[in-house]
């Protein structure tokens, strides 16, 4: 497996690859390994030639007040696990490489990136979708793998790609769960074990939602309050947002019609947890 910081050195590498006929996948993360970043290395190795995984903590993603500085970073261990899930090149540049002194450049994305997530981290997305184009030009993937943890900034990418006209295919994939049914996260390394009890209520609070929806409840309001009552009961009282959302507009969903998501975020401690499910009440998936 090669590994670079080097913005030039990445390009020539990628263009060797690109000259042999090539496809070229990309994995962007932020490091911090578990089984959800490697499921999507994984699938990147299964459908693409050459898998760049690039691994940087993006400073311009996270608000003064946010864990960036405390971002788990283990760059030894991430290289190991990147390389046996079929990784052939990681690029870690530093911060001084992708926002070098004077950096003014940042994505404007519209309404989408100001609610659910973007409502309580007002400049998030403008920071991810910020790192992710400039990825995309540096490495120039034909296909790009984003996880469904991340719902919102799947659609924010998707819909960038598409206004954008990148000639790149986002590939989106599946939420790995622990053997409890917590979407496996990164920051799940500050929660201490009462609070990963507690997490396990996320999960079994969601799809109790899509068994009314699916029992014939089609107002989303009382769902929604069943999803909260739910959740108190795991003793998740700092509750941001439940919401339901048409998929991948991310307009509101008032009922049942096409495919929706439905999406939470709770507070434990200082750790906001997010999960979500997408579900397509009209042919009851
Ligand atoms: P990061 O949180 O490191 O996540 C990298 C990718 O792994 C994202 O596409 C995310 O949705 C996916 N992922 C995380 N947990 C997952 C899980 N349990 N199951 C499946 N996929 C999972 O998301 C980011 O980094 C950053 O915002 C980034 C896109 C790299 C831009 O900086």
């Amino acid at each position: 497996m090669l590994k670079s910081g080097s913005i030039k050195r990445v390009r020539k590498l990628i263009g060797e690859q690109k000259a042999k006929g090539h496809t070229i996948g990309l994995v962007p993360t932020m490091g911090a390994f578990h089984k959800g970043h490697l499921s999507l290395i994984e699938k990147a190795a299964k459908e693409c030639d050459f898998v760049v995984v690039s691994i940087f903590v993006n400073p311009a993603q996270f608000a003064p007040t946010e864990d960036y500085h405390i971002y788990p970073r283990d760059l030894n261990r991430d290289c190991r696990l990147a390389e046996e899930s079929g990784t052939d090149l990681v690029f870690a540049p530093s911060a001084e490489t992708i926002y070098p002194n004077g950096y003014s450049t940042y994505m404007e994305i519209g309404e989408i990136a100001n609610i659910l997530e973007g409502k309580v981290r007002p400049s998030h997305f403008r920071g991810v979708t910020t790192i992710v184009a400039k990825l995309f030009n540096i490495v120039q993937p034909d296909k790009a793998y984003f996880g469904q943890k991340d719902a919102q900034q799947l659609a924010i990418i998707t819909k960038m790609v598409r206004e954008l006209n990148y000639p790149i295919k986002v590939i989106p994939c599946p939420i790995v769960r622990d053997e409890n049914g917590i979407a496996l996260s990164s920051r799940h390394k500050y929660l201490t074990p009462p609070q990963m009890k507690k997490a396990i209520g996320i999960y079994i609070s969601l799809k109790e939602g899509v068994k009314l929806i699916r029992s014939g409840i089609s107002d989303f309001g009382s769902v929604r309050s069943l999803i909260i009552d739910m959740l108190n009961k795991y003793g998740l009282k700092r509750i941001d947002y439940v919401s339901f959302n048409k998929w991948d507009s991310l307009e509101p969903a008032l009922k049942p019609d096409g495919k929706v998501l439905i999406s939470l975020a709770v507070k434990l401690g200082n750790t906001r947890l997010i999960d979500n499910i997408i579900i397509n009440p009209d042919t009851g998936l």
